[in-house]
């Protein structure tokens, strides 16, 4: 026996007690799923393979929390409606003869048919396709046809789905009694006011589909180590591809500009936001970009009119996010806001929207092509970065890593998820 083997033979045992492969059926319930989750690592293999694991993660963080499903701007006028469908749920956002916007299940409340087909547009009543019922924009039942004559219409209205305005932004939520959002009105209301934002107008808007898991979609999103590998365009301009000791010079020198450019420091941590039991979690702060960048743009030069009320380009982002599925990133003449929901436990969508200052004309202050072009080619890399990850996590061999420092978001995010898991419905 020579000494590799003996020293091989030594390990055999503690080897083959970690060997995933040795655990192919894994038969643990979910609470011990989570229990057996390490701190500071990626989750366990079935958090993103498992339908029965999805079917309470549904239930417990994609129904009850809130998740942004536009803007005010989309929806004008009376009769607007957008659908807006997360995993197997779908609400009509409508703005009402009152002009009030509301939301409601787009589920008929005779046989259950979807009501709404389209996407998008303006109506004076929802007709179902299937048997022709009649709703209002206020989701009441105005007509249904050969009814007995003990019918009662009133009791048979659209089920109403939360809905919230915040400082212009559409908030959704499939729950009765969602997260509180008063907190989050107040606290962001400088922020959101220094780039006007319910004065801001959707420019763009794109869907990506994503054949992953959701939460490697939002895990991505978090965290900024991969952007050196993954993004060579987004880390020649963003000081977050950074780590932690390189970066005060570039934002103490983005600091000193703020006053002359409108903008106030302002820091508002979302780890703190969101441990307050029944209430939205919310954040908000501001990165610089590197010399050169005023924007987040090809050539780094300003691509839209200046929001809000700012005076000028300081060289930096704001990072606002509302929720765990809801993130935004404020320049100083563009927000781009991003969207993850599930589709189904394989397949997830990211929704990104462009907004602009609403006085902005296309043509004329603004070129769709020129504004989405940095986060669109980071957005389909992000899509292979994804996959790659997926097709990894189903894996035999995939075991759950441990997270690095600039995963510190992830991380959170992570165990904020664990503890919606565990929080009963
Ligand atoms: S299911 Fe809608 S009218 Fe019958
Ligand atoms: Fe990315």
């Amino acid at each position: 026996m020579n000494g590799r083997s003996s020293v091989l033979k030594l390990l055999a045992p503690k080897l083959a007690r970690c060997d995933p492969r040795s655990m192919r059926v894994d038969t643990r319930t979910i609470d011990e799923l989570i229990a057996a989750h390490k701190p500071g690592y990626a989750l366990e293999q079935r958090f993103y393979t498992d339908p029965a694991v999805y079917e309470l993660e549904l239930e417990r963080v994609v129904y009850r929390n809130w998740i942004l499903a536009g803007h005010v701007s989309e929806l004008p006028a009376k009769g607007d409606f957008k659908r807006f469908d997360v995993a197997r749920e779908s609400a009509i956002i409508v703005r009402g003869e009152d002009g009030a916007l509301r939301a409601f299940a787009n589920v008929c409340r005779h046989r259950g048919s979807r009501v709404c087909l389209e996407e998008r547009g303006t109506a004076r009543k929802f007709v179902c396709p299937y048997h022709g019922w009649m709703y209002g924009l206020d989701g009441h039942l105005t007509a249904a046809r050969d009814m007995p004559a003990d019918f009662d219409p009133l009791a048979f209205g659209l089920h109403p789905v939360s809905l919230e305005v915040v400082h212009g932004l559409i908030l959704v939520s499939f729950s009765d009694s969602p997260p509180a959002v008063d907190n989050c009105r107040k606290d962001l209301a400088e922020p959101m006011a220094m780039f006007g934002f319910e004065a801001l107008k959707v420019a763009a808007h794109k869907t990506y589909a994503i054949p992953a898991n959701w939460k490697l979609a939002i895990e991505n999103y978090q965290e900024c180590y991969h952007c050196a590998t993954a993004h060579p365009d987004y880390a020649r301009m963003h000081s977050l591809m950074l780590d932690r000791k390189k970066r005060p010079r570039v934002q103490d020198a983005m600091k000193e500009r703020f006053a002359a450019c409108g903008l106030k420091d302002i820091y508002v941590n979302f780890l703190d936001t969101a441990a307050r039991p029944g209430e939205i979690g919310y954040g908000y702060s501001r990165s610089a970009m590197f010399d050169g960048y005023v924007t987040g743009s090809k050539d780094g030069k300003p691509v839209a009119p200046l929001l809000g009320k700012l005076a000028d380009y300081d060289g930096g982002a704001s990072d606002i996010s509302f929720g765990a599925f809801s993130f935004l990133l404020a320049y100083s003449d563009h927000v781009v806001a991003y969207v993850f929901t599930p589709v189904d436990h394989r397949n997830c969508r990211c929704d990104i929207y462009w907004l602009v200052r609403g006085d902005a004309d296309e043509g004329e202050d603004y070129d769709v092509e020129t504004l989405t072009w940095l986060w669109n080619v980071t957005t389909e890399a992000d899509k292979t970065i994804v996959v790659n990850n997926y097709e990894g996590v189903q894996s035999r061999y995939y075991e759950p890593g441990p997270f690095a420092d600039m995963e510190n978001n992830e991380r959170a995010w992570t165990e904020w998820f664990l503890q919606e898991l565990l929080r009963p419905t």
